[in-house]
């Protein structure tokens, strides 16, 4: 008789080729940010009661680390080249690193799951509208300045 162990484990944020810029380290380093929310997502998926303080505050400590070599990374580059959507851009990326600031410490001691599944869902949102649009934007204008 054979025991059927489901280990498939339900992924949040899955990457597409399509979702590509073109440009392999920003490539990479928009994959990494799957990669938080996917662990994010795992942890507040867990129904065992137990505390996840610290797994959260690392995942923001990720997501500030992010931000900050993501973003200027990205930013040096629209720069350099003379992107012009450069000042907009920017507000957003701003957006993101306010948002993560805001988030504070004690909350995410008392509402663990309530602050997980809002980080989940501000993940998400960005995956779509900044990462799928505004990064989107400047794919072909970037490529055709010779960054790839
Ligand atoms: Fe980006
Ligand atoms: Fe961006």
């Amino acid at each position: 008789m054979y025991m059927i162990i489901d280990k498939e484990v339900d992924i949040m944020f899955k990457w597409k080729d399509n979702f590509s810029v073109n440009i392999k380290i920003i490539d990479e380093q928009h994959q990494e940010l799957f990669r938080i929310g996917n662990a994010l997502y795992s942890i507040i998926s867990i129904k065992d009661g137990v505390d996840r303080y610290d797994e959260i505050m690392k995942i923001l400590y990720e997501m500030r680390d992010y931000a900050i070599y993501h973003f200027d990374y990205e930013e040096k580059l629209m720069k350099e080249n003379g992107y012009l959507d450069f000042e907009n851009h920017k507000r957003q990326h701003n957006g993101f690193i306010n948002k993560v600031k805001s988030i504070d410490e004690l909350d995410i001691d008392e509402k663990q799951k309530k602050i997980g599944i809002e980080l989940v869902i501000f993940i998400a949102d960005w995956i779509e509208n900044h990462i799928l649009k505004s990064d989107m934007e400047y794919k072909d204008f970037l490529n055709s300045k010779g960054v790839m």
